[in-house]
């Protein structure tokens, strides 16, 4: 695993753009795992640049990790919502290669079935971007998630759903499930780079770098991807060992 410490959060912003700018350059058909939270609008905000400045999405594919269950696409906490809002409108990846689970469909199992079958007719994820929770959820994993899990029905830890109450006008909104990519689909991606920012995540971050490899803290798996990096802003490194500063 690779840590880069950025100085702050647009600079953390701009190394990841970089990272994916260089990826479609080098593979224009290349496949994309986005993540959604406030860690990324900063790189998506960049992307938007970088595509006025002529970088071409026309190509790619793109598969989203997670959707709250129960929400409907143009609900505006929706996952959906957030990724047309803040990159797909302003991207010319087309729309018939955006994958999102859907989260209204009744049948979670089929859906769940399908998205993974989907990756799979795809060729696989190339590059996967994922925030991380203050719990170490990776997706909408969470501890305790197993690391043999594909994309599934989860349900959602208390400290997820506190988190997540500021995206909607009252706590009891906050949906209890969501659909996940799981740990496998993502460890099966072929290069991660996790993004995080601010001091709420610094506990976190130094469990899933020097702690144990356990499914007690999901983003502790990364450690055994043979491609991953982490950017982090000075706070959330702030609890890693010196020598990894
Ligand atoms: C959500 C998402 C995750 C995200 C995490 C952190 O629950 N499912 O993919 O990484 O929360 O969110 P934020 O970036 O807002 O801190």
């Amino acid at each position: 695993m690779q840590i880069k410490i950025a100085r702050d959060y647009q600079e953390m912003s701009k190394l990841a753009a970089d990272i994916i700018a260089d990826f479609i350059k080098a593979k224009p058909s290349g496949v994309l795992g986005l993540a959604t939270g406030s860690t990324p609008l900063g790189l998506y905000e960049e992307l938007v640049e970088r595509h006025q400045e002529g970088l071409d999405f026309s190509k790619v594919t793109t598969f989203n990790l997670d959707e709250y269950y129960g929400l409907h696409a143009e609900h505006p906490a929706s996952y959906h919502y957030y990724m047309h809002e803040h990159l797909f409108k302003h991207l010319n990846v087309p729309k018939e290669r955006i994958n999102i689970p859907d989260g209204a469909n009744t049948d979670a199992a089929s859906e769940c079935r399908s998205y993974e079958d989907k990756i799979t007719a795809a060729g696989g994820i190339d590059l996967q971007i994922l925030g991380i929770g203050t719990n170490g959820h990776i997706g909408f994993n969470e501890p305790g998630a197993p690391f043999g899990g594909t994309t599934s029905l989860v349900n959602l830890a208390l400290a997820t759903i506190e988190a997540n109450s500021r995206f909607f006008d009252k706590p009891e909104d906050v949906p209890r499930q969501a659909i996940s990519m799981g740990i496998k689909s993502i460890m099966n991606s072929r290069k991660i780079v996790l993004l995080a920012n601010g001091e709420s995540k610094a506990d976190a971050i130094a469990r899933a770098v020097e702690g144990p490899v356990t499914e007690g803290l999901p983003a502790s798996v990364l450690q055994l991807h043979p491609d991953c990096t982490f950017i982090l802003d000075q706070q959330a490194a702030k609890k890693l060992t010196h020598s990894r500063r």
